[in-house]
């Protein structure tokens, strides 16, 4: 694992465009798995910049998106469908239909979110994952005590979670109970990833994550079985680190070849 410390969210969200945007260069067929949230709002900014202003092209990657509400139409405000619509697929050269954002009206549950997997393996993996981190320790919506193994599937949300939606959907009684995500062995298989968490709000969690037991009460705590993770922190939620100052040090001394 390597844990890099960012003065603040800005800089944090830039240096994961940047990252992203070189895997895409080195491989333009790259596939992309894309997180929701409040934390990546600053990283597909500078996503769409790049494609602006650099040219960054996005026409042949392929994306997977972690999770969506069940029973949410599209067009619904809150959708994931449409988070995604407003802070990427609009502003840069995506093909649509290499898109996939798991469809929360899908009739048959079980055989969609079997479909999804097939999906990633036909794409050829998950070359780099983009995730956030609930202060319960959930990456997709995989609440606390998810198997560390499973796939995507149904998820019932905590009452925390749908209290944490609330001001997507105007009120908490209008938050569905179920989503549909990709699960923890899922993110797994990524051949990359790249967990973002910002503010005070979050230390206590990343601590857990990254330095604590690894546990299904703890999800995001699985990634510590991952060859290739990187957190993504700014100061406040890197706090509660007990090794931060070796996680700088890492950082300070790292070989040229390795800088991103
Ligand atoms: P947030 O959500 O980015 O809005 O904090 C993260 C998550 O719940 O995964």
């Amino acid at each position: 694992m390597e844990v890099i410390i960012q003065p603040d969210a800005e800089s944090a969200g830039l240096l994961a465009a940047r990252i992203v945007a070189s895997v895409i260069r080195d491989k333009p067929h790259a596939v992309v798995g894309f997180p929701t949230g409040s934390t990546p709002i600053p990283f597909y900014a500078h996503l769409v910049r790049m494609h602006r202003e650099e040219g960054l092209d996005f026409s042949r990657i392929t994306t997977f998106n972690l999770d969506e509400f069940v029973g949410l139409p599209h067009d619904h405000p809150a959708s994931y469908h449409a988070y995604m619509d407003k802070h990427l697929i609009r502003h840069v050269n995506v093909a649509r239909d290499r898109v996939h954002i798991p469809d929360g009206m899908a009739a048959d549950i079980p055989s969609y979110c079997r479909k999804y997997e097939d999906d990633i393996r036909t794409a050829g993996g998950i070359d780099i994952q983009i995730l956030g981190i609930g202060p319960d320790g959930h990456i997709g919506f995989n609440e606390p005590t998810s198997s560390l193994g499973s796939r995507t599937r149904i998820k019932t949300l905590t009452r925390q979670t749908r209290r944490d939606n609330a001001v997507e959907f105007g009120s908490e009684d209008k938050v569905p109970f179920h989503v549909l995500t990709m699960g923890v062995g899922t993110i797994l298989d990524s051949r990359m990833i790249l967990l973002l968490a910002f503010g005070a709000k979050k230390a206590e969690i990343v601590a857990r994550t990254v330095e604590g037991p690894v546990a299904a009460l703890v999800p995001a705590s699985a990634l510590q079985l991952h060859p290739q993770t990187v957190f993504l922190l700014d100061e406040p939620a890197a706090a509660g680190l007990s090794k931060i100052d070796y996680y700088r040090y890492v950082y300070e001394h790292k070989p040229d070849w390795q800088k991103y």
